[in-house]
């Protein structure tokens, strides 16, 4: 009996009136009945203010407390949205109570019309007396129910509640939500042997965990030795103490799909799992209500459960990777009750819910995280610091003959068999519970679990050597109908229904795996679901069928995943191609990867690459008369090369040179330049500047005589980043006036890389105008900022940091407060969006902005966000040709701090690397003025004369014509010179020459530079 109300509907009444009360009560109503419907119940009756309703019958059966409850909390969850809109148009709090109770009602009439109170008044009061003390938006049941469904969801401790009128009090626990486990309502377990320690070391490590010390555990060991029996006897110690367990299982087939097993964790820990969209989405808001609403986009993506109409916004996958870091954890912070998340079978994990689970869910979580896994994963959980390891090795000879008596009974005619399995099974438990199922069904031995006899000689008996062909000999033995469901059922996954097997085109026959204890029934109502009782069980059915047979299964199935949520094509893609490249389906399985990469390029970059990897690998493996062949793998290399920086890895080299060939036998250009813009920017994070230069003109010259529009402003970006780094001004106002006419007025045009390469340009273009002395430079720095902003976060990021990066230490800019406004702004934009390199970028101007602040605080400031983003670049391997300009701003700050000598030691070498790698006229500038000015400020030996040949040096360093930076920074610096030379009439020739400069120029830096000099 399910019993909902409406709290203080009298209250609600009086505030709203009988019309509207009425009108939200038949809403309610039939939001409740579609609820109870839907799981297999029949709405009984309307109560004025309630519902009743009535699940089985006439005995009340575990699976229809099951379905009640799965009813009750679906009700909670479907009038959330009614209670929203009550609350914004009526401001009142509607909000409904739910009881439920089992027991016998009357056959015959329940789910009739007239099902009276009499009749059944006993079972309906109890159920209305739960319903009288369920907090509001919660759900109570009584013992009766409770015993039921204990296996099937999560309950709160139980509680005694005393029931107005009565004083008697009675047994009543919360429903908190349907627990995803897998355990199979019923499952027979063997008794537990052996295992104490680690039994005792787990019950330790989750009283810690309750005590607020959360911890790591990996339990490691072969198949079969009791991994997830050891996670099942720590979830019962959980339940004991009211710790609820959300759980993880990793597949074979799975292991390719990228976020499968985080989606999976996640799922159980917001409790959406077998909820449909709508009221999945509605669960998660109810649980962090605060979140910013754009981040919640992000979860539901993650989850699967994001709303197909509503657009996921553009965010760079390590902005998304950041946000949900951020909203997780607040999430888990907020949290009141402890939680187990357990992994199983990690060793199958997807490679993106590995990083993601080892990088920021499990560090600091104050939850206890259990992982399973075997021997041979060697992954990322292995090194997860500070973990506990609980290695399992076989049970000993007494254990293990303990559980196999166990597993016979104490009928002396099957001790010598016992030995004799206990023997084969060298301590593997699950092999010991095969060889006897095995027995059993060979009729060695007779009669039931636990209390068999055998008549069997022994020394005649066989007895299978390995598991592996103790499972395959059973399975061998079933009827060709089950073998058949069996062997489709291994093809689908761990975990399978009866509607998907019959797509595949088997007719199921199931009684008889679940007979033979094969497989497990799990889902009862509705569409019934199986698991295989272990994963071994399902490797080798999958490996024992014909492959042609497979193959053919593999087929059916992905054209099966994709009809029946075709919506959801391009999430399932990665799977999809499993199924077609397990099919040999190569052609097909090629292009799903690609649309799984195409799908995983703004979720994970990452896996975005092992898709197109996995594409270059079949067309790579195609036949060489294949007429799509050298399309076929010039794709998917073009998009690795192109994408290589953005993983920090220095991959490009050989795969490189392999596209360079396939392109230049194809003619095609366009692939070409792509591939070699990706390897310009890797040459460039990696300082590389040498190879950046040529390679970047190659570029441009192969982009250009494409004559597409589209490509050049596409690529822009990254070539005129190589040409600037390059120190060319001359290209980067060429390349970027280029762009500017292009892209035509359109700030989107050729948004394939960067969102906005228009606005890009023009900042740009700005930059070399300055560069060169031309006019039309502020104008510049001003016009990209607002186009930017209102079309791509990344490149509004990208503008404001190339303006202040250079700009500020260049002395263009001055560091003032709209300037520090801007970036500080940019910055939070970029962390909401933006990669991690755009982030470092802009992080870098703050820095060097800050240090160039008067105020000591400010500069401290700088000086710590400096070091921060200098180790972050070095560790990653990023925008390592900016580092130098950070380094020796660092420097400077420490000789201010008093450390001159170990500074102008720094700035010495930084400068000379600069020199090295040809790059005085960008950085080496700014950088030549801090070392020249701190070797005078100390004015040691030699220093003036250093100073000097510093100056002498960057005087003749080739390049373009008409590079005014460079003039008015050399009458900067030989102001500084003569000065401390004490050549005053020289001295006061150049400051005036310098500031005149500065004036005719509009650099603001400079200007106030020659203002502060005596
Ligand atoms: N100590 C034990 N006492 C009794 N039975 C056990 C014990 N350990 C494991 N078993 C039983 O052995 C079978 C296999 O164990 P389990 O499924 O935990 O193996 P596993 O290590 O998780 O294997 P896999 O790596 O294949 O997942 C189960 O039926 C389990 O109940
Ligand atoms: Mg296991």
């Amino acid at each position: 009996m399910l019993f909902a109300d409406v709290v203080h509907s009298m209250n609600i009444a009086a505030t709203v009136g009988s019309e509207r009360l009425r009108e939200i009560m038949a809403e309610l109503v039939n939001i409740t009945a579609a609820v109870v419907r839907r799981c297999g119940g029949t709405v009984d009756k309307f109560t004025g203010d309630g519902i009743m309703a009535v699940f089985g019958a006439p005995v009340a059966m575990e699976d229809h407390a099951v379905r009640a409850c799965r009813a009750a909390l679906g009700i909670q969850d479907a009038t959330a949205r009614l209670t929203a809109e009550v609350k914004h148009r009526d401001g009142i709090d509607l909000r409904l109570r739910v009881g439920l109770n089992s027991g016998q009602v009357i056959a015959g009439e329940v789910g009739s019309t007239s099902l009276g109170y009499t009749a059944i008044g006993e079972q309906v009061g109890m159920a209305q007396r739960m319903e009288s003390v369920a907090p509001p938006g919660e759900v109570m049941v009584s013992a009766s129910t409770a015993r039921l469904v204990e296996d099937a969801v999560a309950l709160g401790a139980a509680e005694l509640v005393h029931i107005k009128g009565t004083d008697r009090a009675i047994h009543a626990q919360r429903l908190l939500s349907m627990s995803e486990e897998r355990r199979p309502v019923g499952r027979a377990e063997s008794k537990l042997v052996g295992r104490g320690r680690e039994m005792s070391a787990l019950e330790g490590l989750l009283d810690r965990a309750l005590g607020g010390h959360g911890a790591v555990v990996e339990v490691v060991g072969e198949p079969g030795i009791g991994k997830s029996r050891l996670v099942r006897e720590v979830a019962a110690m959980a339940a004991v103490r009211d710790v609820e367990v959300f759980s993880a299982f990793c597949e074979s087939h799975t292991s390719q799909v990228p976020f499968h097993a985080v989606a999976r964790l996640l799922r159980a820990a917001t409790g959406v799992e077998g909820l449909d969209g709508q009221a999945a989405r509605t669960r998660v808001r109810d649980q962090i209500p605060d979140a910013d609403p754009e981040d919640v986009l992000l979860l539901d993506d993650l989850l699967g459960i994001a709303d197909p109409i509503t657009a996921i916004p553009a965010i760079d996958p390590d902005a998304r990777r950041r946000r949900l870091a951020a909203l997780l954890n607040a999430a888990r912070l907020s949290r009141q009750r402890l939680a187990i998340y357990v992994v199983e079978d990690a060793h199958w994990i997807d490679e993106v819910s590995e990083s993601m689970l080892t990088d920021f869910l499990i560090p600091q979580t104050p939850a206890l995280v259990v992982v399973t896994y075997r021997p041979e994963y060697q992954g990322a959980f292995t090194r997860v610091a500070g973990a506990h390891t609980v290695a399992l090795a076989p049970l000993s000879d007494s254990e293990t003959a303990a559980l196999v008596a166990h597993l016979l009974g104490p009928e002396p005619s099957v001790d010598a068999l016992g030995r004799r399995v206990a023997e084969r099974a060298a301590g593997n438990p699950f092999f010991a519970e095969e060889l006897v199922r095995d027995l059993a069904e060979r009729g060695v031995l007779q009669g039931e679990p636990g209390a068999y006899a055998s008549a069997a000689e022994v020394s005649e008996v066989s007895v299978p050597a390995t598991l592996q062909a103790t499972i395959a000999a059973r399975i061998d033995r079933l009827d060709p109908e089950a073998k058949h469901t069996l062997s489709a059922a291994a093809v689908i996954g761990s975990r399978f229904g009866l509607d998907l097997l019959t797509v595949l085109g088997v007719e199921p026959v199931t009684a008889d795996l679940v007979a033979a204890q094969l497989v497990d029934q799990v889902e009862f109502s509705g569409q019934p679901e199986y698991v295989f009782h272990h994963p071994l069980i399902r490797a080798v059915a999958y490996e024992a069928q014909l492959k042609s047979d497979r193959a053919e299964l593999h087929r059916r199935l992905a054209a099966a995943i994709e009809a029946r949520e075709p919506e959801s094509a391009d999430q399932n893609a990665a799977l999809i191609a499993e199924h077609l490249e397990a099919a040999g389906d190569l052609h097909a399985a090629y292009g799903w990867h690609m649309r799984a990469a195409a799908w995983a390029t703004n979720r994970d970059i990452a896996t975005a690459r092992l898709s197109w990897g996995r594409a270059q690998k079949i067309a790579d493996a195609l036949p060489a008369e294949d007429p799509n062949r050298t399309a076929m793998r010039i794709a998917p290399r073009t998009m690795l090369c192109g994408t290589a920086w953005r993983v920090h890895v220095n991959v490009t080299g050989d795969r490189f040179d392999e596209l360079r060939e396939l392109c230049a036998a194809a003619g095609d250009k366009a692939s070409l330049a792509i591939g070699m813009a990706g390897l310009v920017m890797d040459h460039a994070h990696q300082d590389r500047m040498r190879e950046v230069s040529p390679l970047t003109s190659e570029a441009m010259a192969l982009a250009e005589s494409v004559g597409d529009a589209t490509l050049t402003l596409g690529l822009s970006f990254p070539l005129i980043y190589g040409k600037i780094e390059s120190a060319e001004w001359c290209e980067v106002l060429r390349w970027s006036q280029t762009v500017i006419d292009l892209a035509d007025g359109d700030p989107s045009k050729g948004n394939f890389l960067v969102g906005c390469p228009l606005a890009l340009a023009i900042t740009t273009r700005g930059m070399a105008r300055y560069w060169l002395g031309r006019p039309g430079w502020p104008e510049d720095l001003r016009d990209g900022q607002p186009m930017a902003r209102g079309v791509d976060p990344a490149s509004y990021a990208g503008v404001v940091g190339y303006t202040y990066l250079m700009g500020i230490p260049l002395g263009v800019l001055r560091p003032d407060d709209r300037a520090l406004y801007e970036i500080e702004d940019a910055l939070r934009i970029a962390e909401r969006s933006s990669d991690d390199t755009v982030v470092g970028y802009i992080r870098a101007a703050l820095a060097l902005a800050l240090m160039h602040r008067q105020k000591a605080a400010e500069r401290d400031r700088g000086q710590k966000l400096g070091a921060e983003v200098g180790e972050v670049l070095l560790n990653q391997g990023r925008n390592l040709c900016d580092l130098p300009i950070i380094e020796v701003y660092l420097a400077r700050e420490r000789a201010i701090a008093g450390d001159r000598d170990d500074a102008i030691a720094l700035m010495r070498s930084t400068v000379d690397h600069l020199f090295r790698t040809g790059r005085l006229l960008l950085w080496g500038l700014a950088a030549t003025g801090v070392l020249v000015q701190t070797l005078l400020d100390r004015a040691g030996d030699g220093d003036a004369a250093e100073a000097e040949a510093a100056v002498e040096r960057l005087a003749a360093a080739p390049a373009d014509e008409g590079l005014v930076i460079r003039e008015i920074w050399l009458l900067r610096l030989h102001a500084l010179l003569t000065r401390a030379r004490g050549d005053d009439s020289v001295y006061r020739e150049y400051r005036d020459r310098h500031r005149d400069m500065a004036k005719t120029l509009g650099f603001e830096g400079h200007i106030a530079w020659a203002e502060a000099m005596p």
